[in-house]
């Protein structure tokens, strides 16, 4: 690798963060982007899900920007692509991303989100070891431990009674011993494997333990996207199903900006085998029912919603992200992007998509 390489690879580069980590390593920093992604959304959930839309932006707007049509699991064909780029940076973002979707695709799941994660570390250690790795974990490998934090009730939302958690979840809460789906028990396989790849190799690798990532680029769908899906029924006046806990549970919603921001303040100062929770935190925190009225207020028209006496399996009561050690390790780094600004550019985008 020459010293002023600067090509980074993006898996999942069709989907909601790959395609902004590469809009933004491209326009932003400068790089030549390399992009893998098999439009395997529109396998796992259908045509709602279908990123070729994103992919062919990225094609036109993007200069030097190069498509592989790819599956992870396919592990020669990820070594060779590896080998062939050897990128500056690696960023992986491909996955099967669902909690509820997962149960019915066990092998689907495990193969793409832990063997995909094993085939490009691998993959990496072979070609370019010294090329910071930023993995794009999940919240879901805490399993539902958040669940069991003492909870207050607000009148719309959930929130903390323990004053350890006043911040938010750090990256010291336990990942054992709670029900995480099979989505988050894949994800932790992942998890794991990157910060040992780290750990024991040397690696500059990273897991970001996301929220709710989101933005303007989602294709929100019913299992995977809460925000983007919600403003998107809010739009369509299709019925949103609101699933236990009195529609008062709360997510930490990041725009996906930031989550790039982020990935590229890591690979410019890496670190080995590190782990951050990255999401909204308190400040872009809301409940289910909260978002309905932001989605209201930028629409005009009234959510149209049912509430199903039932949470998901295993869904979060109450989470959001402590950002403190974020901050701590990146100063430069905050959210730049609030929440109402979020739910504003998702209800354009999906006004301009028709
Ligand atoms: N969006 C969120 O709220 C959220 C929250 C926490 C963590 N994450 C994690 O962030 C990452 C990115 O999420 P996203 O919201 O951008 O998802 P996304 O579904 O929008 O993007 C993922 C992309 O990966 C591609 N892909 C999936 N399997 C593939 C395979 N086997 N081979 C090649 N390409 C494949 C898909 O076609 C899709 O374009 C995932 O690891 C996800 O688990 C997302």
């Amino acid at each position: 690798m020459t010293t002023n390489n600067k090509t980074v690879l993006v898996t999942g580069s069709s989907g909601l963060i790959g395609s902004e980590v590469s809009t933004y390593f491209a326009r932003e920093l400068g790089w030549t982007v390399h992009g893998i992604d098999n439009n395997q959304r529109a396998v796992f959930f259908g045509p709602q899900g279908d990123t070729r839309w994103n992919q062919r932006r990225l094609e036109r707007v993007l200069p030097g920007f190069v498509h592989h049509e790819l599956d992870m699991r396919d592990r020669a064909g990820v070594l060779a692509v590896v080998r062939e780029i050897k990128p500056a940076a690696i960023v992986h973002t491909a996955a099967q991303p669902s909690h509820d979707r997962a149960a019915a695709i066990p092998f689907d799941d495990f193969d793409t989100n832990a063997g995909g994660t094993l085939n490009l570390l691998e993959a990496a250690r072979q070609a370019c070891p010294e090329s910071p790795f930023v993995h794009m974990s999940t919240n879901k490998v805490y399993g539902d431990a958040p669940n069991l934090i003492p909870l207050r009730e607000l009148e719309t939302r959930w929130d903390y009674a323990d004053p350890a958690f006043a911040n938010g979840i750090p990256e010291t809460f336990t990942i054992d011993q709670s029900k995480h789906s099979l989505f988050g028990a894949s994800k932790v396989a992942a998890d794991v494997m990157v910060q040992e790849y780290g750990r024991y190799f040397g690696m500059p690798t990273c897991c970001l333990r996301g929220g709710c990532l989101t933005g303007p680029n989602h294709s929100g769908v019913e299992l995977h996207g809460f925000l983007s899906y919600l403003v998107k029924c809010n739009i369509e006046g299709r019925e949103y199903r609101l699933f236990g806990y009195k529609g008062k549970q709360v997510r930490d919603n990041i725009h996906a900006l930031d989550v790039a921001r982020f990935m590229a303040a890591f690979v410019a100062a890496p670190r080995a085998g590190e782990v951050y929770n990255l999401g909204g935190g308190k400040q872009n925190a809301c409940s289910v029912i909260e978002a309905f009225r932001l989605a209201e207020a930028h629409t005009g028209r009234s959510q149209v919603c049912t509430y199903v006496d039932q949470n998901r399996v295993g869904d979060h009561i109450c989470y959001y992200s402590d950002l403190r050690k974020m901050r701590a390790h990146y100063p430069n780094w905050d959210i730049s992007v609030s929440l109402d600004e979020i739910v504003r550019q998702i209800a354009e985008a999906w006004k301009q998509r028709g």
